[in-house]
């Protein structure tokens, strides 16, 4: 290479290694912020523990005294909204792992400390799961009409048994950030995952092959309510991103709550009829298991879980639409009388 050559590129050395230093520098702050970040958390932790262990103490001692008159009851309307401000606060906090995080992925943090975070967060798990039912909804479809073997039918199951893991993980997550799924939700998956993977384990008997259409038949039925939910559940978000920051505000604007009754509405009889299907597939199930060739305890097991399915879907949903029916028209109600 010439000397002039050698030169330019000596220079544009110097000018790199220039910015490499005042970079360090900025590194060093970035490390020393982080370190305060790390102690302000530690110090708002534990005030926010003290704090809310100290209302609690006020409350029952208040709360077994006899006295009953204004100024009791003002002290215990103070000492509520504190504890709300508490909790408020402590969702931009770390939290601790549940103990099946800290089983599958150990003592890293899963926590996110803002709500443009957890958003997009279940933003993502939403298409995700989109992602995954358009998947499964166009392998059931071919191996509804398409292709009948078994070993492929083992890849469908297997497929299902990996979805219904990684949702269980990303929903503890979900619910580690302040997510209210219910409990029976996250139960509905572990079940599906024992499911399918009872579905997969079924050798290729007659018994299978008696039940395999209406499965089949069940899946692609699956597959297309589980596109109308995601439609229903992103328009929630959606909303609820565009109506800003507060938490509760789901449940006092009145457009947010008009457009999820509708939603709901509509989306009613879908799921009711797939709770339908449930029964209905445990209840063939339950025939299979006395047919005289049926040697497989995946019969009767996964007509039990069929079972459990239909029961756990059927009653929370009507207990989710029981308690949004009576916001609705409470607040229905108190426009009203605005009016
Ligand atoms: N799976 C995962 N998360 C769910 C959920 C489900 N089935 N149902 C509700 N959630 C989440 C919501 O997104 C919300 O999350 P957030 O706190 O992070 O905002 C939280 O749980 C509370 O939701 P909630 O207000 O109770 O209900 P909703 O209006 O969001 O949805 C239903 C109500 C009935 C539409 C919904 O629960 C549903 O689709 N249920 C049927 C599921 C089902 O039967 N699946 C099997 C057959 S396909």
């Amino acid at each position: 290479m010439e000397n002039a050559g050698v030169q330019r590129l000596e220079e544009e050395f110097s000018n790199l290694e220039k910015e490499c230093d005042s970079l360090k520098d900025e590194h060093k702050v970035y490390i020393q912020k982080l370190e305060e970040l790390k102690s302000l958390q530690g110090k708002c932790i534990s005030k926010i523990n003290h704090q809310q262990k100290r209302y609690k103490i006020l409350l029952s001692n208040l709360n077994r005294s006899e006295t009953e008159n204004v100024k009791v009851n003002e002290l215990k309307k103070k000492i509520t909204k504190n504890q709300f401000d508490c909790r408020e606060m402590n969702e931009s906090l770390p939290k601790e792992n549940s103990l099946f995080l800290s089983v599958i992925l150990g003592r890293v943090s899963v926590s996110l400390l803002t709500r443009p975070d957890r958003l997009s967060y279940k933003e993502e798990y939403e298409r995700f799961k989109l992602n995954l039912s358009l998947i499964t909804l166009i392998f059931a479809i071919t191996l509804c009409f398409l292709i009948e073997q078994r070993f492929i039918d083992a890849l469908y199951h297997f497929l299902l048994v990996w979805y219904y893991c990684t949702l269980v993980i990303r929903e503890s997550i979900l619910r580690q950030n302040g997510s209210r799924i219910k409990g029976w939700w996250v139960t509905h998956h572990y079940l599906s995952v024992v499911l399918s993977g009872t579905l997969l384990i079924w050798p290729d008997s007659i018994t299978y092959q008696l039940f395999r259409p209406h499965f089949m038949t069940f899946s692609v039925y699956m597959g297309f309510v589980q596109l109308l939910q995601y439609y229903y559940q992103s328009g929630c978000l959606y909303r609820l991103r565009a109506l800003g920051e507060k938490r509760d505000m789901d449940i006092t604007v009145e457009g947010f709550q008009q457009w999820m009754w509708r939603g709901l509405q509509f989306l009613l009889p879908f799921l009711y009829l797939t709770y339908m299907f449930q029964l209905y597939l445990s209840y063939k199930l339950y025939g299979l298991s006395k047919h005289p060739q049926c040697d497989e305890w995946m019969v009767g097991a996964a007509g039990a879980i069929f079972f459990l399915l239909f029961i756990g879907n059927f009653t929370t949903t009507s207990r989710v639409v029981f308690e949004k029916s009576r916001k609705v028209f409470a607040s229905r109600r108190q426009a009203n009388h605005k009016d």
